[in-house]
């Protein structure tokens, strides 16, 4: 792949820290593409979580900037962002909201005014693959933090985003689960949708990862 090649989402020389505290990146580049699964490692605290929210436009940058499909992640709104990069929150009660599963499922697109027949029978597909029929009845808040995650990251493909950028995906999943969206993630990847991986688990990406990137002391190595 070539050096100068421009990626989907281009990181550029970030420096960003919490309020007044020390610099928790400091001139942080990393290109992201849509053809490439990129899965990044990092200890507790040394900032994943961080810089998925710096992407999504939730947290700006002390310096340095963002470019998503050649425009800064600054000149756009959340909304903008989120349509085109989906993100699954590393803790799902953050985006679950909906009174029932299909409500869950259904609730951007009663929002915005779009097709709401048309979003049905997705939802229906994405209840069937990920196997969720049995919690339709079921008040989302009470599911098992597994079923959250899963009904999060169905919510967040129903938006059929370009991108995705996944915070421990497989954390509290059964092996089961953690299987079928290991396919899914490869399927969606075989239709050009790219993604980041955040995770501790080093097993999930086997098979999956184009690239592994290490997050340490504010730096971001090839794994
Ligand atoms: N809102 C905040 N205000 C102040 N400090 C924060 C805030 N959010 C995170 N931090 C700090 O920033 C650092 C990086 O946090 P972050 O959540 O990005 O780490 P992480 O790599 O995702 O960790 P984990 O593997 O545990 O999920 C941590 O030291 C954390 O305490
Ligand atoms: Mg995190």
């Amino acid at each position: 792949m070539s050096q100068n090649k421009t990626r989907y989402i281009e990181i550029e020389n970030i420096s960003f820290g919490y309020g007044k505290g020390p610099d928790l990146f400091n001139n942080l580049s990393l290109g992201l593409d849509k053809d490439e699964i990129t899965v990044l490692l990092g200890e507790n605290g040394s900032g994943k979580t961080t810089l998925a929210k710096l992407v999504m436009g939730m947290l700006g940058p002390r310096s340095g900037r963002i470019m998503l499909d050649g425009v800064s992640v600054e000149d756009l709104a959340l909304g903008e962002v989120g349509m085109r990069v989906g993100y699954l929150f590393q803790n799902p009660d953050h985006q679950i909201f909906g009174a029932t599963l299909i409500d869950q499922l259904l609730w951007s697109f009663e929002f915005l005014g779009e097709d709401i027949d048309l979003a049905k029978g997705k939802a229906e597909e994405l209840i069937r693959l990920f196997g969720l029929e049995g919690s339709r009845d079921t008040y989302p808040y009470y599911l098992s933090l597994g079923e959250k995650r899963i009904l999060a990251l169905a919510s967040v493909l129903m938006r059929s985003p370009d991108y995705l950028i996944l915070d421990e995906p497989t954390s509290s999943l059964d092996e089961e689960r953690a299987g079928v969206l290991k396919e899914v993630l490869k399927n969606l990847s075989e239709r050009g949708i790219g993604m980041l991986i955040i995770t501790h688990d080093y097993d999930f990406p086997e098979g999956l990862a184009h690239r592994t990137i290490v997050l340490s002391e504010g730096r971001a190595c090839n794994g």
